[in-house]
């Protein structure tokens, strides 16, 4: 087979040839770089159905298999097998690390918890029913205030230390965002605690009390960072390529993903599933939101079922499923009220036709916000969640991008159907 695709303009008569190119899994790519120069059009794909935007080594996703891999490691066997950090290591290093290796990787994360002092001030800025989304997308932001003088992005050294800082001092922000809304004191970092830990730790101790920490609660969180780490080019991950492809500061580039993580489309989905179990309230009113979702008059979706990729089944929903089960039953809330609603609703939808024939799963989200609320975390904090757990895979593309040698700003073009050129009317002769 030749590896180009040669494209015949019916139009003009002309005839070029665009290279096929080809990845190690997934379909060939046919690079459209000389499109416009040659023939005169642009591509049009709004939502990038069928776009590669990038090329990339750190995630695969087949949609129709229900396949993932972080740098060529199924999910099932990282879940099952690994840990955050290892996986942290995995997605920014491109291989598993030895024990040396780890232990160092999770010593220079430790070193970087703290957030400095003076960051705490913009906390008070913010009203106490502040959503910590918005919190996080501020603060985040504000850090690029404080490294600037040692983040030059085209020295790999400072590459490094700055997706470092940004994986070690999420959890520390986004504690603090909850510290913040509930009017209690920050509680500083302990390194000794696993990342997952850290964070609890931060969350959920006062100085007032001893804290212990819940190894059930522990695993379950280290799980779910783990399948929510990387998830290739998806909306919050593209929005950093793209900040990041003009050279803006990466703790600014960061703050723009938790931004377009926070959509209920995104990120926000599993606050979303929540409240609407909620709303759902019983059992008995399942068939009226079934019957909502499917009017294509009225907003209301489904949250938490469908995927743009995912075509068969999200592999992390089953990983998290069995795990919700788990750990329900461990922490003692297997009666929840709303995870007897969402085991409903999940099999009245997957028999339910409009559902089967658009190929509508239970995604990752259905899921993680049961495992929250049944670890006692806030549902305004869910998405905080995710995008603790993002900002590796944010780290890891970002430095990818940056460091290719011909790496170029994004600069996507349009089909523009404004008015056709006018000229200008002075103000008393206009209708
Ligand atoms: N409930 C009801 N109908 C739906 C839903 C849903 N959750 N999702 C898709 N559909 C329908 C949609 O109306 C359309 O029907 P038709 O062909 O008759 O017009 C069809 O299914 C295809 O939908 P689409 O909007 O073209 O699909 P998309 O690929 O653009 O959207 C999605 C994917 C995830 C945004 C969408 O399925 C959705 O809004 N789901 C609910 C939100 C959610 O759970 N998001 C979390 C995604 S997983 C976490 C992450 O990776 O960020």
């Amino acid at each position: 087979m030749p590896d180009r695709v040669t494209l015949t303009d019916s139009r003009s008569g002309k005839v070029i040839e665009l290279p096929l190119l080809h990845g190690t899994h997934g379909p060939p790519v046919f690079d459209m770089g000389r499109l416009y120069r040659e023939l005169g059009y642009f591509t049009y794909d709004p939502g990038f159905l069928s776009t590669a935007s990038c090329h990339s080594a750190v995630t695969f996703i087949d949609g129709e298999e229900g396949v993932l891999l972080y740098r060529g490691y199924p999910i099932e066997q990282l879940a099952e097998h690994s840990s955050f950090y290892e996986v942290a290591y995995l997605l920014m290093n491109e291989a598993l690390p030895t024990q040396a290796q780890l232990d160092n990787f999770t010593t220079l994360i430790s070193q970087h918890t703290m957030i400095n002092e003076s960051l705490k001030n913009f906390y008070r800025g913010f009203n106490h029913d502040a959503h910590p989304m918005a919190i996080m997308v501020g603060v985040v932001g504000s850090l690029s205030a404080f490294y600037h003088d040692s983040t030059d992005i085209h020295n790999p050294a400072h590459r490094e230390i700055a997706a470092l800082r940004m994986i070690a001092k999420m959890p520390t922000i986004a504690a603090a965002s909850y510290k913040h809304s509930i009017g209690e004191p920050f509680v500083y970092p302990r390194n000794s605690y696993s990342y997952a830990g850290n964070l609890l730790h931060m969350m959920f101790s006062v100085p007032s009390e001893e804290y212990e920490l819940d190894p059930v609660a522990e695993k379950a969180l280290d799980l779910i960072f783990v399948l929510h780490a990387d998830h290739e080019q998806n909306a919050s991950t593209s929005t950093v390529r793209l900040a990041g492809s003009s050279g803006a500061n990466p703790f600014a580039c960061i703050a723009s993903g938790i931004a377009a993580l926070w959509g209920p489309a995104h990120g926000g989905a599993n606050e979303a599933v929540l409240r609407m179990l909620e709303e759902i309230g019983d059992v008995s009113n399942i068939p009226t939101y079934i019957a909502r979702a499917k009017d294509k008059d009225d907003g209301f979706r489904l949250m938490g079922f469908g995927h743009r990729i995912y075509k068969n089944y999200d592999p992390r929903a089953r990983i998290i499923r069995n795990m919700c089960h788990e750990v329900l039953s461990e922490l003692g809330n297997e009666n929840d009220p709303l995870f007897e609603l969402a085991l409903r609703l999940e099999e009245v939808a997957l028999n339910d036709d409009y559902f089967v024939s658009r190929k509508l799963y239970p995604n990752v989200d259905f899921y993680s916000g049961l495992i929250y609320r049944a670890l006692g975390i806030p549902i305004n904090m869910y998405t905080v969640m995710f995008a603790i757990a993002r900002t590796v895979g944010w780290a890891a593309h970002w430095k990818e991008m940056i460091g290719e040698p011909q790496q170029r700003i994004g600069r996507p073009r349009q089909l523009y159907d404004g008015p056709a050129h006018r000229d200008y009317v002075a103000i008393e002769k206009r209708s």
